[in-house]
């Protein structure tokens, strides 16, 4: 009779050195706080992070909705890498685990951070809405669109809005106004959008300075930590050729106007 011996594995003690600031308490020091957990098997962050609060601390701080990588809110740096929260299994992470509020977006309290007024401001910033055609025709027939072009259309909508690119480029870092790959997502989108009546002329005004295309450095660290896996190279690629183009144009003897000096700001 054959035996078997099954092993049982010893939980992981788990260490969250998780920062701690209310900008509301002035007086208080930022600092890392730490506290351990016995890691279950298929523990999320967001997992931890609720059982932080509920067991150890109820004054922690940190930003949850869908849990399922939709909503945007629980964008955070994981030891160093801006991710999401909700679907980075600790797993996937050595025993001491660093929580940081991302950077780039102001802080309200700990890990929480306000990344909508900065995407409020971007919206406004490049206009991110159909400006539609004149005269306006409310009962017009419905136009039917090339199915590579709505597949095109629908990969920049997936953008969640989490502020993942934002934290990751060392641009968007120093200068609050530049768009950041979110912003140049949202560009590519709606100029690539047959409804929406701006011209590369009236794009080229918006966007072709140092806050928007020609602010990138190519330094591409957004590409690598978008958790959606936007195709954000292609768009940054895709609004640069456009920009680039518009930009001659308007040097030729017989184009629209003298072109601005790209590293200029607005
Ligand atoms: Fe987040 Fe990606 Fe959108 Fe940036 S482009 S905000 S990383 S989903
Ligand atoms: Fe919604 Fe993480 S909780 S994306």
């Amino acid at each position: 009779m054959s035996t078997r011996t099954i092993q049982i594995e010893t939980p992981r003690k788990l260490v969250f050195e998780i920062f701690r600031f209310d900008p509301g308490q002035p007086a208080g020091e930022p600092r890392l706080e730490s506290f351990e957990l016995e890691e279950q098997p298929y523990m999320t962050l967001y997992i931890a992070l609720n059982r932080i609060r509920e067991e150890q601390d109820p004054s922690l701080q940190f930003d949850f909705a869908c849990r399922s990588a939709i909503c945007g809110s629980c964008g955070m740096l994981v030891n160093g890498r801006p991710r999401l929260a909700c679907n980075t299994l600790t797993a996937t992470l050595p025993e001491t685990i660093r929580l940081e509020p991302l950077p780039a977006f102001e802080l309200i309290g700990d890990l929480s951070v306000d990344t909508g007024s900065w995407f409020r401001g971007m919206a406004e910033q490049v206009e991110s809405w159909i400006h539609e055609r004149e005269p306006f025709v409310p009962d017009a027939v419905e136009e039917r669109m090339d199915a590579d072009l709505a597949q095109a259309l629908y990969e920049g909508e997936r953008c969640i809005e989490c502020g993942c690119c934002i934290a990751g480029c060392g641009v968007a870092n120093v200068n609050p106004d530049f768009v950041g790959a979110a912003g140049l997502n949202r560009i590519a989108r709606f100029m690539r959008d047959p409804r929406d009546a701006r011209s590369e002329d009236d794009w080229f005004e918006v966007v072709s300075d140092g806050n928007g295309v020609f602010g990138c450095v190519g330094l591409m660290g957004c590409h690598d930590v978008c958790p959606k896996g936007l195709p954000l190279l292609e768009q940054y690629a895709y609004l640069r050729r456009k920009m680039l183009g518009s930009g001659l144009a308007k040097r030729r003897p017989d184009g629209p106007g003298e072109a601005r000096d790209p590293g200029a700001s607005r």
